[in-house]
């Protein structure tokens, strides 16, 4: 496949090995902890139905519109996230400062990556506990069995407390991570997509279905979706689109560094459909998968990271045959996450491998050591630096630990605003004729797509920007 070889002495662009290659390493970007954890944790504490209902519709008119204009702009620049952007701002003749959008996405991505993985961690631990679980109680048996509700409370709370044992798990992520992202796009990163994707997809479906035979799913689908539209308030709509944009891996110059890998006869708007669609079937399919097991338990639906690590594994223990689902189901989970962090750390490996000309391992495994660092002192976020606030000064993040700082900072401030402004610079400031004939839309699709990209979309995330610094004005 293509390979344009860089106009300005740069080294020739990698590329996808096919367009199916592609399609499952953007899918496996896009669905990740976000799909598998924060929605039904996010439509839990939103009221259900009604959230679930304005989630697929920021999806279809928001997310989709900005997936299309950040993988079409890698594609034009064939290069990083900044030089895309500029190249295609100096072919405006634009300014070429606007290559700044893709800066902040950049080391926004590295920032989700230090804490992202720190969870993916987590997911490791919890895949030794069931596969342990497993191997001495057997097939047939509940998890944990013997185990008392408080002795599987407290199982979390204490992993959270071991801030070497979270390190060294982050540790064995990241460096699982950056096995992948320094073999290469075609060698590495589509070799995990390609086999652990479709891997995903069976147990999802696999564990689904069983939890609806063995779990309370009629309880579940009401839960989901009993639409009560007077839950929607400004606050649920803003956590929706926010929820959909983290979803699709956007505004962190993710899908603009895939997009730099694919060539040029792939039609752009139906693969971001597929990948849209993909996204938010899985989120919905994770609800259905999560929820039966939860309520069949009856347990609380509600409770963050903790519905997942802390909710689930007790709910395993009373499920026939729950120690082998939850294992398999961690490991899903750790699938998911992989083929996220492997996006995730590619977008500053392929940033500085251009910016200081350096070979892509080396350059990897300065970005994985950097993750680790940032990583360790998220784990220790929990326990020894408890009461360290990086951006304590910061009244929008005072109060707030690493872990959860990096979090907030990339969600309430650099996702929003590189969205803002991909949306303006595609919209407004690039020539229609870099724009029009590649995004594979014709007739008025296209037509709706610029009016959603010029006004919808810049006026929807400008809102979700100034609630997000100043959250009174939601109204709770
Ligand atoms: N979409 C990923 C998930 O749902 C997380 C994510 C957010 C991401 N931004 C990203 C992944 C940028 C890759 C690139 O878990």
């Amino acid at each position: 496949m293509v390979v344009t070889p860089g106009s300005d002495g740069m080294p020739p662009h990698e590329g996808w090995s096919s367009r199916t290659a592609f399609i499952l390493a953007a899918i496996g970007s896009a669905v990740g902890l976000g799909n598998l954890v924060r929605f039904p944790a996010e439509a839990a504490a939103n009221g259900g139905g009604a959230f679930v209902l304005f989630y697929i519709f920021c999806i279809l008119l928001i997310g989709l519109p900005v997936l299309l204009s950040e993988t079409l702009i890698g594609r034009f620049g064939q290069s990083s996230a900044t030089i895309s952007v500029r190249r295609m701002a100096e072919a405006s003749k634009a300014s070429r400062y606007w290559e700044g959008l893709a800066g902040m996405g950049v080391l926004g991505s590295f920032m989700i990556l230090a804490f992202y993985c720190v969870i993916g961690g987590w997911v490791l631990y919890y895949i030794g506990l069931f596969g342990a679980d497993l191997f001495a109680s057997g097939v047939t048996g509940g998890a944990l069995t013997g185990m008392s509700a408080e002795g599987i409370a407290a199982i979390f709370p204490a992993l959270q407390e071991n801030g070497l044992m979270m390190t060294g798990l982050d540790i064995a992520f990241v460096a699982i991570t950056l096995y992948f992202v320094a073999r290469g796009v075609a060698g590495g990163i589509e070799i995990v997509a390609v086999w652990l994707m479709p891997a995903f997809f069976i147990l999802l479906l696999g564990i689904t279905i069983y939890g609806a035979f063995n779990g309370a799913f009629t309880e579940a689908v009401v839960y989901l979706f009993t639409t009560d539209f007077s839950k929607l308030t400004g606050s649920v709509m803003l956590a929706a689109v926010g929820q959909a944009f983290f979803s699709l891996s956007l505004g962190m110059a993710g899908m603009m560094t895939y997009g730099s890998y694919v060539s040029r006869e792939v039609n752009l708007a139906g693969t971001s459909a597929i990948v849209a669609a993909s996204d938010t079937a899985v989120a919905l399919i994770a609800g259905l998968c999560v929820f039966p097991i939860v309520l069949a338990a009856g347990l609380s639906t509600e409770g963050g990271l903790g519905l997942m690590f802390n909710t689930l594994p007790h709910a395993f223990q009373s499920m026939p045959g729950g120690s082998i689902i939850g294992l398999l189901f961690f490991i899903m989970v750790g699938f998911a996450a992989l083929t996220s962090s492997v996006a995730l750390m590619e977008v500053p490996t392929a940033w500085a491998r251009e910016k200081f000309n350096t070979p892509r391992a080396l350059t990897a495994i300065v970005i994985a050591g950097l993750a680790m660092a940032l990583g360790a002192a998220s784990a220790y976020s929990f326990s020894t630096l408890a009461d360290f606030h990086p951006l304590g000064l910061i009244p929008l993040f005072a109060g707030e630990t690493v872990f959860e700082t990096l979090d907030s900072v990339t969600a309430k401030l650099f996702m929003p605003i590189g969205a803002i402004l991909t949306s303006i610079f595609v919209g407004w400031i690039a020539e229609r004729r870099l724009i029009d004939s590649q995004t594979g839309l014709t007739g008025g699709m296209h037509q709706f797509w610029r009016f959603l990209v010029r006004w919808l979309c810049p006026l929807v995330l400008s809102l979700i920007l100034i609630v997000g610094i100043f959250p009174s004005v939601a109204g709770g």
